[in-house]
């Protein structure tokens, strides 16, 4: 099996937060509760020698701050300093609620202008302050004020039965001011736990309204499902770089098995809304390196031929992977099919009607995610490889 490589690490560095979301997965919603986990936060020194250190070791290039918010931590300014030190690539998701101009600006000064800020926005309207306890306004001159200050700006839109109909209104907004963005699948982690069976989408939901905008734009292809790109495109594209079974350069449909995820006490799983539900183990007992060469989840997530139902036996099993939060929060089993797919295939002879239009936006994805850094095409990575053993003689 090739050395696991996860480019990204995801991290809750706190569970405190100056928000109420009603569907908050990390339980941020509820002081007592933050009250009591509160003592058990990961510290800087941890922070920097049981995942930072070892997770360049796996491939990590960048870091994703988030919380609870993250902003809230004392140290949250020495983390982004030490990180960018690190040569590590940094972003911050925030709920808005504290990144004033000013607290921008020291981001931007303690990281080099390096740092991205990440906002959450469910809607345009009252249904954001309806599911995410705050008005769109914050987030959209959040995002005004990243312009301004040239620093990179990403968006996170939680899909559920609340956005059906705002959504591509959502979409058109952040396309014409052109942000990237990605949907998350609102889930049944923490307080998601009490509205998911009435507020999560269902397959009808993802073909009428959200598959439609997510395919259309090569700006969120960042990470959606069903993904129906061709797998011998990727392949062209990437030069052949995977995880084991997972596409990675870039990586695309479920990004389980691309990126690490760690919450605020050291636990790590495969993808931010599986923490606290789907454990692959703690910092504290391994460093994270050595830890994802233990985990037997790790090794199942990264392994697609173990899919079942119309997962696995689709043409897009490598190239989507279907979302594995979908298939373990509808079915128990993180390996199970998709149930919010919308695709029947008999076999993988079966092609969908989209794999045209996904492959000709996905070209255009490349160049977005060339420019983001997280895309680098086969003539460079050949470029790269032949000046390497040059540079290894001269030093
Ligand atoms: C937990 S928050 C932490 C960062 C920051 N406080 C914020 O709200 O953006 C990270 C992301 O999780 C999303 N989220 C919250 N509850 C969720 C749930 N039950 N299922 C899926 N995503 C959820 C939020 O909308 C946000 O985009
Ligand atoms: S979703 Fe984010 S802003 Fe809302 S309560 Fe949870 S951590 Fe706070
Ligand atoms: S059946 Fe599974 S792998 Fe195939 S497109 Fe649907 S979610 Fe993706």
């Amino acid at each position: 099996m090739a050395l696991n490589q996860f480019q990204i690490v995801y991290f809750e560095a706190t569970r405190r937060c100056n928000l109420r979301c009603p569907s908050c997965m990390t339980g941020s919603n509820d002081p007592r509760k933050v009250r009591r986990r509160v003592r058990s936060e990961l510290t800087l020194a941890e922070i920097r020698d049981r995942v930072l250190i070892p997770a360049r070791r796996v491939g990590v290039h960048t870091v994703g701050w988030s919380g609870g918010e993250f902003l809230l931590r004392k140290d949250a300014l020495d983390l982004l300093r030490l990180t960018v030190e690190m040569d590590l690539g940094c972003s911050v998701l925030s709920n808005g609620k504290a990144l004033t101009r000013q607290r921008l600006e020291q981001i931007k000064a303690v990281t080099r202008g390096r740092a991205k800020i990440i906002v959450g926005l469910n809607a345009l309207d009252e249904e954001n302050r309806w599911s995410r306890d705050s008005d769109s306004d914050r987030s959209l001159q959040v995002l005004k004020d990243c312009a301004e200050l040239e620093l990179g700006r990403h968006v996170v839109i939680t899909i559920g039965k609340y956005n059906t109909e705002s959504f591509d209104k959502t979409i058109d907004y952040i396309v014409k001011n052109n942000i990237s963005y990605n949907r998350s699948p609102l889930v049944a982690r923490g307080s998601g736990a009490q509205c998911f069976d009435q507020l999560g989408f269902d397959r009808h939901d993802l073909e009428k309204y959200f598959h439609p905008a997510l395919r259309r734009n090569p700006h969120g292809y960042v990470s959606y499902t069903p993904f129906f790109l061709s797998p011998e495109l990727h392949t062209e594209a990437s030069g052949g770089i995977r995880n084991n079974t997972v596409p990675e350069n870039p990586a695309i449909g479920c990004w389980a098995g691309s990126w690490l995820a760690i919450n605020a006490e050291g636990d790590v799983s495969v993808c931010p809304v599986l923490l606290d539900v789907l454990n692959g183990g703690n910092v504290r007992d391994f460093p994270i390196d050595e830890l994802v060469e233990r985990s037997a989840l790790f090794a199942d997530i990264t392994d697609r031929s173990r899919l079942k139902g119309r997962c696995g036996r689709c043409r897009y099993q490598y190239t989507c992977g279907g979302c594995r939060a979908m298939a373990y929060f509808h079915t128990g089993d993180y390996l199970g099919e998709d149930p919010t797919c919308f695709f029947d295939p008999v076999d993988r002879s079966t092609v969908s009607e989209y794999e045209e239009e996904t492959n000709r936006v996905f070209r255009k994805y490349l160049l977005v995610a060339r420019a983001a850094g997280v895309y680098k095409p086969p003539t460079d990575l050949r470029r790269a490889s032949a000046v390497r053993p040059l540079e290894k003689e001269t030093a």
